[in-house]
């Protein structure tokens, strides 16, 4: 039998590159679908047989029978929010017992977490999704968290440990408005919810391994984007962990050179959601061409939290710094449909910050935000594409957009998406 590709998938923006179309095309070749990072901060949509789907915590590979799905060790997971993400899935008739496989070494994102994210943002404004997942992940590099695997050990174990939590650590965000449940009932909630997936944590490094190793078809799936990195994003305005292609190793505890592929997924378009900078930001009649209406679900609005998103040009510093970043070997470009009608399009290639010119994202928020963006025009094009199934069938501005991206990038375009349907795709 032929060996499958291992695949790692990670957006090169800030999220919303449109992975999950990506990884959904992509998982008729996988055989097993592995998150690494975040929490119920992302957001991933999903058409499948005409019913919609939008997926937060469990990897989007589930829809198909034959997949099994990691949550990995990387992420920091929201209990009771699992638990009703898998019942509904259950009466939408997906039956993911015996597919779902959860590392006992994932975090817990407690309703603590989300309070104190609540709180914090009334200052801070870095516009989280509100998910309580700096917060965990604060606890869990203070070595003061709850891993999943914990949890077997009992209510009252756990209940003596956010006892103590409230007392050192809670009582801290007291004075900023925070409100905490006691300890007894939110023991009671994470015991309950944890019926419900029990016999889904198991180790995962053996699993993984052998799996990438033996049959192929590991398709490790990032969540937000490269930009939104702990280490390499626009710091603070930022989530936090490590969104790229090195997140998968960390988070998943496999050797990066299981990967025969890391595809890169980039929106024909920049946006962002919440604040922080981005230098190629439309203006406000731009903004609501790229960003639709929201009366279709890929429109840009978020999955999540439903906020408008931010929108602007590709942004070529970005796409060269995150491609080399990553390591990627091919792209897959999303919503080229979008610049239909634009003339002409433009695209960043370079920065000018405080007079000088700059090839490579600044490290700091505030050299970021006096980026001035330097362009290349290109001719747009006015033909819908949404049924064009050849790259040569595209019309040559379109294809000259993708050749520009290709000289940016380093790298060849592999996948073009021009609509949402999973059949509005070209493979190149
Ligand atoms: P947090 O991850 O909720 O802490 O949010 C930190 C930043 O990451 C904010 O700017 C969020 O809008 C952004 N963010 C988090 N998750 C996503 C996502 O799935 N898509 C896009 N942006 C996200």
């Amino acid at each position: 039998m032929r060996k499958k590709t291992n695949r790692l998938i990670v957006g090169l923006f800030w999220g919303d590159e449109g992975k999950a179309k990506i990884v959904d095309y992509l998982t008729d070749d996988a055989t097993i679908v592995a998150r690494y990072q975040g929490g119920a901060n992302a957001g991933h949509t999903v058409f499948f047989n005409n019913q919609k789907f939008v997926f937060h915590q469990v990897p989007s590979g589930i829809l198909h029978p034959k997949i099994r799905c990691v949550l990995g060790a990387g992420m920091v997971i929201d209990l009771p929010e699992l638990r009703n993400e898998l019942i509904e899935l259950l009466q939408k008739d997906i039956d993911w017992r015996g597919r779902i496989f959860i590392s006992p070494r994932a975090h817990l994102v407690l309703p603590y977490h989300k309070e104190i994210d609540r709180v914090q943002e009334i200052e801070r404004k870095i516009g989280t999704t509100l998910r309580g997942i700096g917060p965990a992940y604060r606890d869990k590099a203070d070595r003061v968290g709850i891993r999943i695997g914990e949890i077997i050990l009992g209510k009252k174990h756990l209940e003596e440990k956010l006892e103590k939590w409230l007392e050192k650590i809670g009582n801290l965000y007291i004075p900023l408005g925070a409100r905490f449940d006691p300890p007894s009932k939110v023991s009671e909630d994470i015991c309950s919810s944890f019926k419900t997936i029990e016999d889904s944590v198991v180790p995962i490094v053996s699993l993984l391994t052998d799996v990438a190793k033996n049959e192929g078809g590991l398709l490790a799936e990032g969540a937000q984007g490269t930009m939104l990195s702990l280490n390499w994003g626009t710091y603070p305005f930022v989530t936090s962990s490590e969104t790229t292609a090195g997140g998968a190793s960390e988070g998943l505890g496999i050797d990066l050179r299981l990967f025969d592929e890391i595809v890169g997924v980039v929106k024909a378009f920049s946006t962002r959601v919440g604040g922080g900078p981005f230098p190629s930001e439309g203006d406000e009649k731009l903004q609501e061409k790229l960003r639709g209406t929201g009366e279709h679900f890929w429109d840009e609005f978020g999955a999540t939290t439903g906020r408008p998103r931010r929108c602007g040009w590709l942004d070529g510093v970005v796409l060269k710094y995150s491609a080399k970043l990553n390591g990627v070997d091919w792209l897959a470009l999303t919503k080229l449909d979008i610049l239909t009608g634009i003339n002409p399009l433009k695209i960043v290639v370079s920065y000018k910050i405080d007079g000088k010119i700059n090839y490579e994202p600044p490290a700091t928020a505030e050299e970021m935000g006096r980026a001035v963006p330097i362009f290349d025009e290109l001719p747009g094009w006015n033909e819908p594409i949404e049924n064009i199934k050849k790259f040569e069938d595209l019309p040559i501005q379109a294809q000259n957009y993708i050749r520009k991206i290709e000289e940016i990038s380093g790298v060849p375009v592999k996948i073009i998406s021009v609509g949402a349907d999973r059949e509005k795709t070209i493979l190149r």
